[in-house]
């Protein structure tokens, strides 16, 4: 990332009009034009140019959410960056806009357990049948392709096993079989990784994590290049998915330090990391040890690492790992990640979805740790007090 991009994160959204540093927080529902002449010019502006910020009705949004529409379309290098009310509205709104009836779909095994069910469960219904390949052998891909496929659904890494792809090669096969590709890019963030850059038709974020930061708002985005733009605009238009003005506001401001938050996420994590490689019974799930295909596929495509990180855990119960979990003093248990704090989660089959393609012996667990900007000594002194219940 070039310091043209942070410095831009500082110095966007100004409001010199109101004579404030910060964008104001616009709410409406009505638009309100001063005669009808007005309302079919910027009618007009609207067709002419989709993706001007030219709004007739609240629902579209207002010039609070067209400000985050820019600065991400910028961060992510799209055409344009769509708003939903939470990340996985924004999962639902890839996947809706571009299948139908008949279709078929091929999803990364190890995805966000919700993405598992909308796409085996929910789309089943509506005749849309879903195959899941597994993240570290591309032919069950390759394998899974027929004339029907219309996406390839890829989330990098995957949740809690934390399974770095070949997602350069998984862009090649979708293009040579015309297939459109999706990719969920919570863990990274275009700050670490950018997948229209790279190839892929829409890239999503969930903003509830880092573009926030504190925890305290939910929202999503789905970043799309030029040659899907028209279908998903024609599909939020009947999904009704909108962000709050309010909330947007929330993620415009957490924006402004998302760079310098990520960095010291990284920063961090990768102490924590080096503290918990040398224990014989904890694998770590994270890009650290050198010699691994995650390594080399998280070095092949991103320029850094968040601080979300997974542990597989040899122990004689699951009881132990648990009590090594609640033992834990400075990590909040609970859900999501992102923000500031530290988190931890021993992940038990529900977290994990109904996996196809993982192996887990019965001596092995899996903890998610999210590491927070806390004094990393602080953390690893609590990791380190709290580990003597796995013996
Ligand atoms: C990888 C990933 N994608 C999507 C989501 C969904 O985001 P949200 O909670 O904002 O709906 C989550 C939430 O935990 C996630 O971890």
């Amino acid at each position: 990332m070039s310091n043209s991009f942070k410095t831009f994160l500082k110095h966007t959204a100004k409001d010199f009009h109101n004579q404030s540093v910060n964008p104001p927080i616009v709410r409406a529902s009505t638009i309100i034009f001063k005669s009808m002449q007005d309302i079919r010019k910027t009618q007009d502006k609207a067709k002419k140019n989709p993706v001007g910020g030219h709004f007739d009705y609240g629902r579209q949004g207002t010039s609070t959410t067209h400000i985050l529409q820019q600065i991400l379309s910028k961060l992510e290098e799209s055409y344009f960056t769509f708003l939903t009310p939470t990340g996985f509205g924004s999962v639902f709104l890839a996947i809706f806009s571009v299948t139908r009836p008949g279709d078929e779909i091929i999803v990364a095994d190890p995805v966000y357990s919700p993405t598992r069910l909308l796409s085996q469960d929910f789309l089943k219904e509506f005749n849309i049948k879903t195959t899941f390949y597994d993240p570290h052998d591309l032919k069950t891909l390759e394998k899974a392709i027929t004339k029907k496929t219309k996406l390839i659904f890829v989330e990098n890494p995957g949740s809690n096993t934390f399974d770095f792809q070949d997602i350069g090669k998984i862009i090649s096969i979708a293009k040579k079989n015309k297939i459109l590709t999706a990719i969920d890019n919570t863990w990274g963030t275009p700050y670490f990784l950018k997948p229209i850059k790279l190839g892929f038709d829409m890239s999503i974020v969930s903003a509830t994590k880092y573009y926030s930061g504190h925890s305290d708002v939910m929202g999503g985005s789905l970043a799309v290049n030029k040659k899907v733009f028209a279908r998903v605009k024609a599909a939020e238009r009947v999904t009704g998915l909108r962000l709050g003005p309010d909330d947007a506001y929330l993620i415009t401001r957490g924006l402004r330090t998302l760079d310098v938050r990520l960095d010291r996420h990284r920063e961090n994590a990768k102490k924590v990391a080096e503290f918990l490689s040398k224990f014989k019974n904890i694998k770590l799930l994270y890009p650290y040890k050198k010699d691994s295909y995650n390594f080399r596929m998280w070095k092949k495509y991103y320029s850094g690492a968040s601080g979300l990180m997974g542990l597989k855990i040899k122990a004689k119960s699951e009881k132990a790992v648990v009590k090594f979990v609640n033992n834990l003093k400075l990590f909040g248990h609970g859900y999501s990640w992102g923000g500031f704090e530290s988190l931890a989660l021993h992940q038990n089959v529900r977290e994990q979805g109904n996996r196809s393609y993982l192996k887990l012996a019965k001596n092995e667990h899996i903890v998610r740790l999210h590491i927070g900007l806390e004094d990393p000594s602080d953390l690893i002194a609590d990791i380190k007090q709290s580990l003597k219940h796995l013996k």
